[in-house]
């Protein structure tokens, strides 16, 4: 019974590194069985789809491309930022997976998140070898907590997520602030998912303080932005890979003002003004094709979660200690339908 009611918590007490306190975490009493509401109906989702056929993401399902790159944390970095993974300047093999955020598979021209899915590889402190940065097109999430995650979930499944913002006619219960979080989401425009810009919209420890971080690409523009095709993301892609690498700044930002930079609501943005992105790393990812069938299963295999993470950089907030149980609950069963074995990746 207390392994039922308790574990997320307790398992959060456990993964602190040893002499971190979590005092910036407030744990709501009803977060665990919100957390297991929503694991069941995502997972019931999950199982209905697949008796289409293949068992996919529930969330990012359909992949623009998984391109190989070389994450490289920058020489000579200013002492406040050398911590975890920014502590020594070498270079990891990463995979990095662009995506759509709809659970369907839709055509690019329909407003949604962009997602970009970094995995380095060779991290030793690392559990799984790894350290996955997940990032969507947006400073911010459009959903505070877990609570808010099962309303928003259920209005998804009748096919209604406008009741989450507008729950009944009363003004008070409206979500005015989350409803124009999710519009800019859907209307930010994207052309070629190398040349754009990507938060993480929740905060990480950083050794003893709390980041955020961000993917902003390092040259302008594409000579690619046709928009007419359906999967005009991944074709953009494919032709600008096809001729020349690209290059992205990844980017951190400490949490400066704690009560104007909360923890546990993704819905806040930091303020830049207040406390900058630094740059920390470059990412190269060189001239490739990524279409071949062994690649585009490979990629459909991987899993990512913000809890492959070195301890000093373990994922903070509700939402991603709710994103713990789901990440690993959803890419359990995708494997399982699947018949595919879940394995880290160690190289290309
Ligand atoms: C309420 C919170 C959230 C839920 C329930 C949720 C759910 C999911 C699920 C089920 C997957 C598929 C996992 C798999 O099968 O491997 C996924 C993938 C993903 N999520 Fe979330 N998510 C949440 C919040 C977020 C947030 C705040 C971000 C912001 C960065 C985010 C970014 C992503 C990305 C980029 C992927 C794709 C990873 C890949 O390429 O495989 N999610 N999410």
């Amino acid at each position: 019974m207390l392994n039922k009611t308790l574990p997320l918590v307790v398992m959060s007490a456990l993964l602190l590194p040893a002499g971190a306190s979590c005092n910036e975490e407030e744990i709501p009493a009803n977060e665990v069985a919100a957390t297991q509401q929503i694991v069941r109906m995502i997972e019931d989702s999950v199982r209905a789809e697949a008796k289409k056929g293949l068992a996919r993401r529930d969330a990012h399902a359909k992949t623009h491309g998984c391109v190989q790159a070389q994450f490289r944390v920058l020489d000579n970095l200013p002492e406040k930022v050398r911590v975890g993974i920014f502590g020594e300047a070498r270079s990891y093999p990463a995979w990095i997976r662009y995506s759509n955020g709809s659970g369907k598979v839709q055509d690019d021209s329909v407003g949604d998140a962009r997602g970009m899915a970094i995995k380095l590889m060779g991290v030793e402190r690392s559990d799984s070898s790894t350290q996955d940065f997940l990032m969507i097109s947006h400073p911010t999430f459009f959903v505070r907590n877990a609570t808010d995650y099962v309303e928003f979930q259920k209005a998804f499944s009748e096919d209604s997520p406008f009741k989450f913002f507008f729950p009944g006619f009363n003004p008070f219960n409206f979500r005015l602030h989350e409803f124009r979080i999710a519009n800019a989401i859907r209307e930010t425009k994207m052309s070629n998912p190398l040349y754009a810009r990507y938060w993480s919209t929740t905060p990480y420890r950083f050794g003893n303080t709390e980041m955020k971080f961000s993917g902003q690409s390092c040259s302008t523009s594409s000579p690619f932005t046709e928009t007419a095709a359906p999967n005009f993301l991944h074709e953009n892609m494919q032709k600008h890979l096809a001729q020349s690498e690209a290059c992205v700044d990844f980017l951190i930002q400490l949490r400066k003002l704690p009560t104007e930079m909360p923890i546990e609501d993704p819905t806040i943005e930091w303020s830049e003004k207040d406390a900058p992105f630094i740059h920390v790393a470059r990412i190269t990812i060189p001239v490739q094709t990524f279409n071949s069938p062994e690649q585009l299963a490979f990629c459909e295999n991987l899993s990512f979660t913000p809890w492959h993470a070195i301890p000093e950089h373990r994922p903070l907030g509700g939402i991603n200690r709710m994103r713990k149980t789901v990440y690993d609950t959803i890419a359990r069963v995708r494997h399982e339908i699947n018949g595919d074995k879940h394995l880290e990746p160690t190289g290309f």
